[in-house]
């Protein structure tokens, strides 16, 4: 048998570099509290979003990620002919086919880079960290540029009490790198397809029984609440052992920004430290999707919080049910 050769390997990878991309137009709860008889009271009570973004007519996946992109290019200080994989974490672009990623790296100016999309829903940007780390490390790419972008309004129904209030708009990207010391611990994930119904966007919404509505995103709200509050605090224990750390060792813990209640329920099960910067960015982000975990760690990196080289842990969840968690090091 033939033993093929396998590329130059590389030893370590890490993130190098963050960027972010608001919509301007900031959405109260007042505003859409009223078509679902909901109150600002209720939706700050039960989520923790005060406020949210939602991107205009003009602004799709592509033009935020784009955005969010250019920035975490400009971080890593790379040029962005360097960069060989462009990933694009979405479940909102507006095409089948092609890719989101393919013309986000045509605008970037990534003009060595393949490129493909990741479906993983709120997984996305921990799925594409685990990707990434194993693609650097296995030689097949030197520099990899990971978005999350997502344009949620897009497939909300306003009129869903379960789901109008929740979710939002925004994109999220880091570079991804070969580096001089390992600066992603190993990846933990999984999925569970048997619950396919809890989070669905099909052409029917199936799920809701809404036929004749098109591509609505649609969600069994308690029971994805109750699988992430008792399942993921497991999943984020064994990515902090699997980095041979302990909760005490963190600086930030910055889970999917999805509910503040998960957040904190997560926190109580972690028993983590007072000393550890907990990412809250839903209160002003709403429920980013695949965007939500760049966008905080970005918030808490240019607020001064964490420092290039602190431990942050990071798990994202939701519709597959698909999780993925990793210890990585703030660039
Ligand atoms: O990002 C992907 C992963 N997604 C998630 O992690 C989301 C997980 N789920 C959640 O965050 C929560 O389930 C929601 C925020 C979506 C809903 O909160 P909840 O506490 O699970 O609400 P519920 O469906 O259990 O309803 C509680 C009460 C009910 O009233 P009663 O029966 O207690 O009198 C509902 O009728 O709140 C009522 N209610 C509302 N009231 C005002 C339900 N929706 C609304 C609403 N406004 N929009």
């Amino acid at each position: 048998m033939i033993n093929l050769p396998t590329a130059d390997l590389h030893t370590h990878s890490g993130i190098t570099g963050l960027g972010a991309y608001r919509p301007e137009r900031v959405v109260s709860n007042d505003e859409l509290a009223s078509r679902i008889d909901s109150s600002d009271q209720w939706i700050r009570e039960r989520t923790g979003i005060i406020e949210r973004r939602f991107a205009t007519a003009e602004e799709d996946v592509v033009t935020m990620g784009t955005h969010a992109g250019l920035e975490a290019i400009r971080d890593a200080k790379i040029d962005p002919s360097e960069i060989d994989v462009v990933i694009v974490a979405t479940f909102t672009h507006k095409y089948q086919t092609p890719s989101a990623s393919a013309e986000i790296a045509h605008l970037v100016g990534a003009v060595n880079a393949s490129a493909f999309d990741l479906g993983a829903a709120c997984a996305g940007f921990t799925y594409g960290i685990g990707v990434s780390d194993g693609l650097i490390r296995s030689g097949n790419a030197k520099n990899i540029l990971l978005v999350g972008s997502e344009k949620i309004s897009d497939f909300t129904d306003f009129d869903d009490r379960g789901t109008a209030f929740l979710f939002a708009d925004g994109a999220g990207a880091a570079v991804i790198s070969a580096t001089d010391v390992q600066g992603i611990g190993p990846t933990v994930w999984g999925a569970d397809g048997s619950s396919r119904d809890a989070i669905i966007m099909a052409p029917d919404s199936i799920a809701a029984g809404l036929q004749g509505v098109p591509s609505m995103l649609t969600m069994q709200g308690q029971q994805v609440f109750r699988w992430a509050v008792g399942s993921m605090g497991e999943i984020c224990e064994r990515a902090l052992s699997a980095a041979n750390i302990t909760a005490d060792d963190l600086v930030a813990f910055v889970p999917h920004q999805a509910n503040l209640r998960i957040t904190d329920a997560l926190i109580k099960r972690l028993h983590l430290p007072d000393s550890v910067v907990i990412a809250r960015d839903v209160t002003t982000s709403g429920n980013t999707s695949s965007a939500s975990i760049p966008l905080a760690l970005d918030t808490l990196r240019k607020s001064g919080s964490v420092r290039s080289g602190d431990p942050v842990l990071m798990i994202g969840f939701g519709a597959g049910l698909a999780f993925a968690a990793q210890v990585a090091l703030v660039p």
